[in-house]
């Protein structure tokens, strides 16, 4: 196995490593008087492996949902810890995917200004994503991920023996991520290879290490030079802005990941129609992504509802949408569009190619 790497940050450098066990490892790193917050499904699956490492009352079991993503959420935690005497010197290690990663970097960033913490990801999108990057965020009321600053954990631990038990939608959806990463980063042998092996990878992702590696290689050059998300790191935003737009039409019934494979679809047919990049180099990026595009159509009569979803993205700029296009894989650049007859007639155009239900029109 690859031991790992380091994050160059601003507010601390922070080292990720692939681990054999990761209960050793936070058994080799937890301290008096510490504390746990688990992902309840990880509990339950691997808690045994973590009895006699914390006190029982040191142990928070939180449902991984988007309603626990709250200040009302934190705010509870944060009295429990407090009733339990955590002190500045006290670590939170955190056990779980995205959401358990949003709810603990936001507790250890604001108690005491400031306290250590340590994540064990658990999902593919955890892994080879959000471990990295320093982000916290949480909801506020209908508002997601509103709320949060930049604070990166002391300690990323990843074990790939987690995802023997993730659920298959959960990969598709990883793999959505992982894929975005190549795409910017022009490794589209890469994207390729992972893409041949697509069966394999979903049944066993365990298997992926080098694929996760490469994913957070991408992220990392990344965020160390826009660690605080002031310019660059906006292309990571390709094929988020679409995909958004269908996690939003779909009431979420599509994982993110994969809204934002087709997202990806998306931009590069609009770079396409706008002429940065040519048909064969359209055709070449839609079979990579094709395999990990959803199975959805949108009904003719919801095509204002996805307008109108697309017109709310936080990344736009007045009336114009804030979008990522390509000029070919490596090659991916910001463009506020105007919501104008164009704009709507291609996205219509693009749903035309087998993702449109007409018989309603
Ligand atoms: N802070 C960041 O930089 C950042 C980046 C991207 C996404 N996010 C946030 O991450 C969240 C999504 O996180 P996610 O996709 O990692 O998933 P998640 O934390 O929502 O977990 C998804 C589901 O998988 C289960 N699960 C997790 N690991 C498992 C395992 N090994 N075996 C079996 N079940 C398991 C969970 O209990 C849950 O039911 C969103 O709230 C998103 O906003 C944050």
């Amino acid at each position: 196995m690859s031991n790992g790497f380091s994050v160059k940050s601003r507010i601390r450098d922070y080292r990720v490593e692939f681990v054999d066990d990761f209960a050793r490892d936070v058994w080799s790193k937890r301290g008096e008087g510490d504390f746990l917050i688990i992902d309840e499904k990880i509990k339950s699956l691997y808690g045994e492996k973590l009895e006699d490492l914390f006190d029982r009352e040191n142990i928070l079991t939180i449902e991984a949902n988007e309603e626990n993503k709250t200040l009302t959420k934190c705010e509870e935690i944060i009295e429990y810890l407090i009733g339990r005497n955590i002190r500045k010197k006290s670590a939170i290690f955190a056990i779980g995917g995205g959401v358990i990663q949003d709810i603990s970097s936001f507790v250890s960033m604001v108690l005491f200004r400031g306290i250590e913490w340590y994540f064990y990801p658990t999902t593919l999108l955890a892994q080879s994503d959000s471990c990295i990057g320093s982000k916290s965020s949480i909801n506020f009321g209908k508002y997601k991920n509103l709320l949060g600053s930049f604070y990166p954990p002391a300690h990323i631990g990843i074990d790939m023996g987690f995802l023997t038990t993730l659920p298959e939608d959960e990969i598709r959806s990883g793999m959505g991520e992982i894929l975005h990463f190549y795409l910017i980063a022009g490794k589209e042998d890469l994207a390729k290879k992972m893409m041949n092996e697509y069966d394999d990878n979903v049944k066993d992702p365990g298997a992926m290490e080098e694929y996760i590696l490469q994913s957070l290689m991408v992220k990392k050059s990344l965020i160390e030079e826009d660690e605080f998300d002031k310019g660059k790191r906006n292309i990571f935003n390709y094929g988020h802005t679409f995909g958004h737009a269908i996690e939003s039409v779909t009431s979420y019934a599509i994982n993110h990941g994969q809204a934002v494979t087709m997202g990806m679809d998306m931009a590069n047919y609009i770079s396409n129609r706008l002429g940065h990049i040519d048909d064969r180099t359209f055709d070449r990026m839609h079979a990579i992504l094709k395999k990990n595009m959803p199975d959805f159509k949108l009904s003719y009569g919801n095509i204002s509802d996805y307008f109108k979803a697309l017109s709310k993205d936080k990344k736009n700029e007045g009336a114009n949408v804030g979008c990522i296009l390509t000029k070919g894989p490596g090659h991916m650049f910001k463009e506020q569009l105007p919501m104008d007859e164009e704009f709507k007639n291609n996205i219509t155009s693009y749903f035309d190619r087998g993702f449109l239900k007409r018989e309603d029109a």
